[in-house]
């Protein structure tokens, strides 16, 4: 149970990357300013951040079982916590999907909808009535830089982001009424379990009613690019956990958060143009006409940007 002056923080999709980052460096703030309740669908799934967490768990930190999925795991979950009084709801959870449209069915198509749009508004809708009340609470969504730029063969999850942003956006201005408020974490490329599972998931798949160029450029184009993109701007979820942290602790938080700033000129590209053409001819180029330049750029960007060579710069001596 928090203990007075304690925030609560409940946040979705514990079980590994991002969100087990987050419970942790909160459940572990030097001050104790937080009582984190991590949820995940599958408590079998606990032991990585039991362990991370240390002697926090049980103390800052407890759990819950929580499907974004389902609505009666969702409100037996906020039943369960005291008062149903949440400060900071961060929804983490999130499903990724790869690949040719024509070969992913209607229900992979639906699931991602399904977790990463309906499970945010399932959570919004439970908590948010009691934040309303209390004229305060802070809900922060991580969404991704595919919700404000597309990306090739993520068709379907850069959509499900941009769902919710658009529903976000428009949510927050009757919120501040309220004194709620609500952010959007934005990352890029973050090397977790969501990246292994896409490859996994891609190298089982055989692509049904997909031409052969499509399966040629999936597989061979923009696979290589989307590993080196990783390697070369890949954070990791540490660095997405301190950023929230940051949003949390802000005076007044900013709505959007861009984690990587090496994101910044291609958001800013798509709203120079207001044609649209600008980033799709961009991205067209930089994919099949670039392919072995941008192979190289990242490769150097890898090498500047290695922990061994920041650490070289900034070195004292
Ligand atoms: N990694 C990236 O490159 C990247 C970039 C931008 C944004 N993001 C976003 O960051 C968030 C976290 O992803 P991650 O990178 O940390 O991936 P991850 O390691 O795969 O973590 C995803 C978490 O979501 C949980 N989850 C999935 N479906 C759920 C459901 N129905 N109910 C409750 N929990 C569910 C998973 O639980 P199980 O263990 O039960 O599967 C897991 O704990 C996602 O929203 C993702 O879209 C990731």
């Amino acid at each position: 149970m928090a203990a007075p002056g304690q925030k609560v923080v409940l946040i979705t999709g514990c079980s590994s990357g991002i969100g087990l980052r987050i419970a942790v460096l909160l459940a572990r703030d030097d001050a104790r300013r937080y009582h984190v309740i991590a949820t995940m669908r599958d408590l079998k799934r606990k032991e990585k951040l039991v362990e991370a967490a240390g002697d926090a768990y049980g103390k800052t930190l407890s759990l819950l079982t929580l499907d974004v999925c389902s609505d009666e795991s969702v409100k037996q979950c906020i039943d369960a916590v005291k008062d149903r009084h949440i400060d900071v709801l961060i929804n983490n959870a999130g499903i990724g999907l790869v690949g040719p449209v024509e070969s992913i069915s209607m229900d992979d198509m639906k699931k991602v909808f399904e977790t990463n749009f309906f499970g945010v508004i399932r959570m919004i809708k439970e908590v948010m009535p009691d934040m309303k009340k209390r004229r305060g609470g802070h809900i922060i969504v991580v969404s991704s830089v595919m919700g404000l730029q597309g990306v090739v063969f993520n068709d379907v999850y850069a959509a499900s982001k941009f769902a919710m942003e658009g529903f976000c956006e428009s949510l927050a201005v009757q919120l501040l009424k309220f004194n709620v408020t609500l952010s959007m974490i934005e990352p890029g490329p973050v090397h977790t379990e969501f990246e292994m599972k896409m490859i996994a998931d891609v190298s089982k798949k055989e692509f049904p009613g997909t031409d052969p160029d499509t399966v040629n450029y999936f597989k061979n184009v923009y696979l290589p690019s989307s590993v080196d993109i990783f390697e070369a701007l890949g954070q990791t979820p540490d660095d997405i956990a301190m950023c929230t942290k940051k949003v949390i602790e802000a005076r007044s938080p900013r709505f959007r958060n861009l984690t990587n700033p090496l994101y910044t000129p291609i958001v800013a590209m798509k709203y120079a143009d207001e044609t649209g053409g600008l980033s799709v001819h961009a991205f067209y180029h930089m994919l099949f006409n670039m392919g072995s330049i941008m192979h190289l750029s990242m490769n150097l960007m890898k090498c500047l940007t290695c922990g061994c060579l920041r650490r070289r710069t900034i070195s004292p001596s």
